[in-house]
């Protein structure tokens, strides 16, 4: 487990939350996870649009609300999960992600925590959470390293953010 404490990234606008998932997908390897939590509207999609568009990726990213899961022509292809509707982490493992990885796409998963006791030990933890600010909307991106594997590509997104004008802290 990783003492890191996480990157945290703040994105003032839909535009910079897709832009952040853009430089997340740079740094992202075939058989990767990234789970992605926060609250209804915290902007896992937007970050999942940004990750696909940065892939790649033409088609449009709509929420796998009802189909849970859809997967990307991108390269490597993305597998874009929403657990919304699935009961518990069995229904999670049912359906068989690992075939994804193996063939070298990446899954990236909202409501992640469902998918934690499946791949938390080493995906990457993306929470998200509106910022709050006095009249202002944004969202405050966290990465979390949880293995060595993803130490210091969450360190090269927070300075690629940095670098693109994003405000980061820690
Ligand atoms: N940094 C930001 N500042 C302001 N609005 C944002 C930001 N990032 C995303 N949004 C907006 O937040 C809204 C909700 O985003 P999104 O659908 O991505 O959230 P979600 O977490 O996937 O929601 P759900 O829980 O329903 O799946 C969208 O209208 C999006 O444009
Ligand atoms: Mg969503």
């Amino acid at each position: 487990m990783s003492t890191d404490r996480p990157v945290a990234v703040l994105t003032r606008s839909e535009r910079e939350t897709r832009a952040l998932g853009a430089l997340l997908a740079s740094v992202l390897e075939p058989g990767d996870v990234v789970l992605l939590t926060g609250e209804l509207g915290s902007g896992k999609t937007t970050l999942t649009k940004g990750i696909v568009a940065g892939l790649g990726g033409t088609e449009e990213v709509t929420s796998p609300t009802f189909t849970i899961v859809h997967c990307y022509a991108t390269d490597p292809v993305v597998a874009h999960v929403d657990t919304w509707r699935l009961a518990g982490t069995g229904e999670v493992a049912e359906l068989a992600l690992e075939e994804v990885l193996e063939d070298g796409g990446v899954a990236v998963v909202e409501w992640g925590e469902l998918a934690e006791p499946l791949f938390g030990a080493d995906a990457l933890l993306v929470r998200l959470g509106h910022a709050d600010e006095r009249g202002g909307s944004g969202r405050v991106v966290e990465l979390t390293a949880p293995s060595e594997r993803w130490e210091a590509r969450a360190r090269r997104v927070g300075a690629d953010a940095r670098r693109a004008g994003l405000e980061v802290r820690g």
